[in-house]
């Protein structure tokens, strides 16, 4: 799994309890499988459609550096299915592992598109064609 992308938890992150805000990180989330989904199709209509269960095991606080993974389960005809886990920087523990994050291609009228695609896809070896 590639954790490309950190967050630092602010202020405006945290719910009345004093710890992360549960729907910033669905955000943060969906923002990560969309951006990955989007790269790998090579389609910018790509939109979720799917997520299985959401269970926070752990939280952050402000201050705190958080990590999101995502990495691919399998490529569909027009889906391609994501799974994703979140870990705090600081206490090294999950925050959220979520198996399944479905994302489907779509075309210029919202409608399911084949993407074509069967395996994950390096940007450098694209480049390289
Ligand atoms: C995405 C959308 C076009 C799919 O429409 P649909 O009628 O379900 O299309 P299909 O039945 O052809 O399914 C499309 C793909 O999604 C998969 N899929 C559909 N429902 C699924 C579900 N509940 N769980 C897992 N996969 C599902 C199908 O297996 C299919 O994958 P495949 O082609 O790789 O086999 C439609 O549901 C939609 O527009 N939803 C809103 C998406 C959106 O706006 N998301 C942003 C958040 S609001």
């Amino acid at each position: 799994m590639n954790f490309h992308t950190r967050k630092w938890i602010k202020p405006e992150d945290l719910n009345p309890n004093g710890t992360l805000f549960g729907g910033r990180l669905l955000e943060w989330i969906d923002e990560e499988a969309a951006l990955y989904a989007i790269i790998q199709l090579e389609n910018p209509r790509t939109v979720t459609k799917f997520m299985s269960e959401i269970n926070f095991q752990s939280s952050a606080k402000k201050g705190d550096i958080i990590e999101i993974g995502i990495d691919i389960v399998g490529f569909g005809n027009t889906s391609l299915t994501l799974c994703c886990e979140v870990r705090n920087k600081m206490t090294r523990e999950v925050i959220i592992s979520i198996a399944k994050i479905i994302m489907v291609a779509l075309d210029e009228n919202g409608k399911p598109f084949a993407h074509g695609k069967t395996a994950k896809e390096f940007t450098k070896d694209r480049l390289a064609k």
